[in-house]
């Protein structure tokens, strides 16, 4: 078994009242974190704009969310080893209002795990004191793009608390503050605009990872799609009055995994590596996260969607996994990996995020449907433990309280657990349900009964200590703009269960004939986490998606029910009478595993900033790399809008240096590396581009260290200087 340490906390920081709770919490998280997987640009020929109708009012905004590059894990892999350690880009929170002049609609997408229940209740807290009833539960959608390297900590439900070590402040501040920043940013760019609407499909950049589940769904349905994965790009092009484009927001089916659980830096992954070129390209010259056009890549039903398109293989051998658990003849599920197109993380992610750009900036350029008509949102809250739907003329069934299976141990191809779960498991194993009841408690009969025949891992619904371990009340969302219906789906659809509520949703909006010609979008990971969503015949397989749909069997047809509640409210026009349903908990008293850091030290003689080693080229490819004396990246405090990075080019002209990087730049990486005695270092790589000008550069750091208790100081270091011509460096 891997042992996490458990003493990583500094327990002496945690309040007295506190340290029981820690210890208890702590030998519990030992055995689960070990049980568990583990300006205005102008766009090029324009279409002729129908002259009827009524423009909307528009505006798109993007901030900086950032968090703490260090320590804290990062969300996604539930690796306990995978904590943050430096920047690789950064995350960005990019919002996008319209208003019909009657309602309005906010749709941000943001570069995270997910939105979590705790996340976005402060984001609707802070937009209350700000903005009064403008922005409420029910017209604005929160949506994560996946990334699976973005800082937890955000969460107020035990299990994410466990993974994430605990709710921080400091890691969910920014998102909070960035998100808002965001709307802000839009609210105040808000103006007479244009909206059309474009769709193509992208091949070759994503791949079913459980096409065993996708083939129990009926043969008749499968045979009405060419494909087990969704392939269709969905892009809502956004100009003002004069044709100009100001914004793009598109969907995508595919999960943000293209950095593997091998990644300990910050990073937007393929999804927002499309953002930062389609940015680029519309914001030229200027710095990454600057400039006034905002390119949004949202995330859709994927969740039985890789990026890793070469598949799973076995590491040792290069040969094909079982097809059904994907495990190896030796090593088990640990040696069964997928990997992207590129030879590395980083060309995968680089590809991925490529051929998504492309794809967006394709369908952006063509975009001429224009969509009008006026804007609806419709919002509940669903107690999503006891919904009773109808499955057949003369049964009944209902939702259970939420669990865990087996096989959510054995985590997926794109990233898989430490122990020797597998996928597809539909009995448990008694060595590890001997060790779940000891520790946690034994699932009830009628939870197990409930979800079969899921093996229940962890029976969470059941699981109150110190606080719930999994929601029970959950957001659906439904908002509308003309004949597009963005649907807010609360985790991740596989393809099928998408494929389902979308057409659900069509049926009821075009019944009252209001809606001709919709197009139906399911925007994933929105508002609160709730796992997976398969549907009830992948169910019956149990791999991970299965094991980890977490309200049983039936979650998929509940869901289904409740979004045609939606869709037919608003294609009545009676949204105001739909029930608000119960309000979701606010805890109070979150737990926090994980101490601020100590105070920083230096190597002897040497002070903050120092650089230890001095630049030097690398014998292969042209890249630059220097290492300073640092401090603890979560001792800078709020990192937004600053960078930790410059590569700076020299202007003979004027003698002053000038900034062409930062750390938020696809070029830069910097990395945090953790020594012993409080020492720290940051290693800045630069990846010198074939385009880089000749000239003489200097790379920057910049940081703050904790001196003592509530004592911070800024330092910045700097680098020699260095010439580079025509990609050749010389020092
Ligand atoms: C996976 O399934 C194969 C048969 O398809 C079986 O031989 C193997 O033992 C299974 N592996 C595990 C770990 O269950
Ligand atoms: C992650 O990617 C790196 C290359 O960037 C590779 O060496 C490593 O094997 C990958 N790990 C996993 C678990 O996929
Ligand atoms: C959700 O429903 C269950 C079963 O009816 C009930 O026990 C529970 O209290 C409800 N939860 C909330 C938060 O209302
Ligand atoms: C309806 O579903 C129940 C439970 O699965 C089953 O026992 C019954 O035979 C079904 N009835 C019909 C008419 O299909
Ligand atoms: C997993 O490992 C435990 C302990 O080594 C063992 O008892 C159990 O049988 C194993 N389960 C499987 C499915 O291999
Ligand atoms: C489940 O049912 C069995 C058989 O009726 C009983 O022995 C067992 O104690 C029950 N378990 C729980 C947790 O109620
Ligand atoms: C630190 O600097 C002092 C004064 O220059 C010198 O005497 C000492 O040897 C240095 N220590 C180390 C470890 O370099
Ligand atoms: C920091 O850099 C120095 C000099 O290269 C090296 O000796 C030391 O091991 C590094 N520390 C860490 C934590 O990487
Ligand atoms: C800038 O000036 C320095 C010294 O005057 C010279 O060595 C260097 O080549 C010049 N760089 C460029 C890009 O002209």
């Amino acid at each position: 078994m891997v042992r996490r340490k458990s003493a990583c906390c500094g327990a002496s920081a945690l309040e007295v009242t506190l340290s029981v709770l820690f210890i208890l919490m702590t030998a519990v998280s030992v055995t689960l974190i070990t049980l568990m997987a583990t300006g205005k640009t102008h766009t090029g020929p324009e279409p002729t704009l129908p002259p009827k109708h009524e423009p909307y009012l528009i505006g798109v905004g993007r901030a900086d969310c950032t968090g703490p590059p260090a320590d804290i894990p990062l969300m996604g892999y539930a690796n306990p080893q995978q904590t943050a350690a430096g920047i690789h880009t950064r995350l960005y929170s990019r919002a996008f209002i319209i208003d019909d002049g009657r309602r309005r609609v906010v749709f941000v997408t943001v570069d995270v795990g997910m939105i979590s229940q705790r996340l976005r209740l402060e984001v609707l807290r802070a937009l209350q004191l700000k903005y009064g009833n403008l922005y409420r539960q029910d017209n604005v959608v929160l949506s994560g793009t996946h990334t699976h390297s973005g800082p937890g900590g955000y969460f107020q439900y035990t299990l994410f608390m466990i993974t994430s070590k605990g709710f921080m402040k400091d890691a969910i501040e920014p998102l909070v503050n960035g998100i808002v920043k965001s709307i802000d940013i839009a609210h105040s760019r808000v103006r007479p605009g244009r909206i059309f609407r474009s769709r193509g499909e992208l091949e070759d950049s994503s791949l079913n990872r459980s096409p065993h589940s996708y083939l129990n769904n009926p043969e008749g349905e499968r045979h009405r799609y060419k494909w087990n994965t969704d392939k269709q790009v969905l892009v809502l092009k956004f100009t003002d009055l004069d044709g100009d484009g100001i914004g793009m927001l598109s969907w995508f089916a595919v999960h943000a995994v293209s950095m593997n659980y091998t990644n300990r830096m910050v990073s937007s992954d393929n999804m927002g590596y499309a953002s930062y070129l389609l940015e680029q390209d519309k914001n030229r010259g200027q710095l990454p996260g600057q400039g006034g056009f905002v390119a949004g890549f949202s995330s859709s039903n994927l969740g039985d969607v890789s990026p890793n398109t070469k598949g799973p293989r076995c590491m040792s051998t290069g040969l094909p996994c079982d097809y059904l658990n994907s495990s190896c003849p030796v090593g088990g599920t640990k040696e069964c990996k997928a990997f992207g197109p590129g030879n590395d993380m980083f060309e995968s992610t680089r590809i991925i995020g490529h051929n998504i750009y492309m794809k967006a900036q394709e369908l952006y350029g063509t975009a001429a449907e224009e969509v009008t008509g006026l804007l609806h949102s419709a919002h509940q809250w669903v107690n999503m433990t006891d919904v009773t739907v109808q499955i057949n003329a003369t049964h009944t069934a209902s939702t259970c309280k939420p669990a865990l299976g087996h096989s959510f141990a054995a985590g997926t191809t794109d990233g898989g657990g430490d122990l020797n779960f597998t996928q597809g498991a539909v009995e448990g194993d008694p060595f590890w349900d001997g060790i779940r009841d000891a520790v946690l408690g034994e699932p009830s009969n009628q939870t197990q009964a409930c979800h079969h025949p899921k093996p229940i891992l962890f029976s969470t619904g059941e699981m109150n200590w110190p606080l719930p371990w999994h929601p029970q009340i959950v957001d659906v969302q439904i908002i509308t703009v003309g004949s597009v219906s963005v649907v807010a789906v609360p985790g991740e659809m596989t393809t099928m269960s998408g494929r389902r509520l979308r057409e659900a949703v069509k049926q009821e909006l075009q019944s009252e004939g209001a809606f001709k010609d919709s197009e139906v979008v399911i925007a994933g990971l929105s508002n609160i986490y709730t796992h997976y969503i398969t549907t009830f015949e992948e169910y019956q397989v149990q791999r991970y998606e299965g094991a980890s749909t977490i309200y049983g069997p039936h979650t998929l047809s509940a869901y289904l029910q409740k979004y045609r509640g939606l869709a037919r409210a608003i294609a009545q026009d009676r949204v105001s009478e739909l029930p608000v349903g119960p309000e979701p908990p606010f805890f109070e008293k979150l737990f926090n595993l994980l101490a601020p850091p100590n105070a920083d030290r230096t190597p002897v003689n040497t002070s903050f900033g120092d650089v230890l080693e001095q630049v030097f080229p690398r014998l292969q490819g042209d890249v630059v790399s220097v290492t300073f004396v640092a401090g603890n990246p979560r001792n800078s405090g709020d990192i937004r809008d600053t960078t930790f990075v410059t590569v700076e080019i020299h202007d003979n002209r004027t003698n002053t240096w000038e900034v062409v990087y930062t750390d938020a730049s696809w070029e830069t990486r910097f990395h945090w590396l953790k020594g012993s005695f409080q020492r720290s270092n940051a290693t800045v790589d630069w990846f010198i581009p074939p385009a880089a000008p000749s000239g003489s550069y200097r790379i920057k750091h910049f940081g703050r260290y904790k001196e003592k208790k509530n004592v911070f100081k800024p330092y910045e270091g700097t680098s020699d200087v260095f010439t580079v011509t025509d990609s050749f460096y010389y020092q």
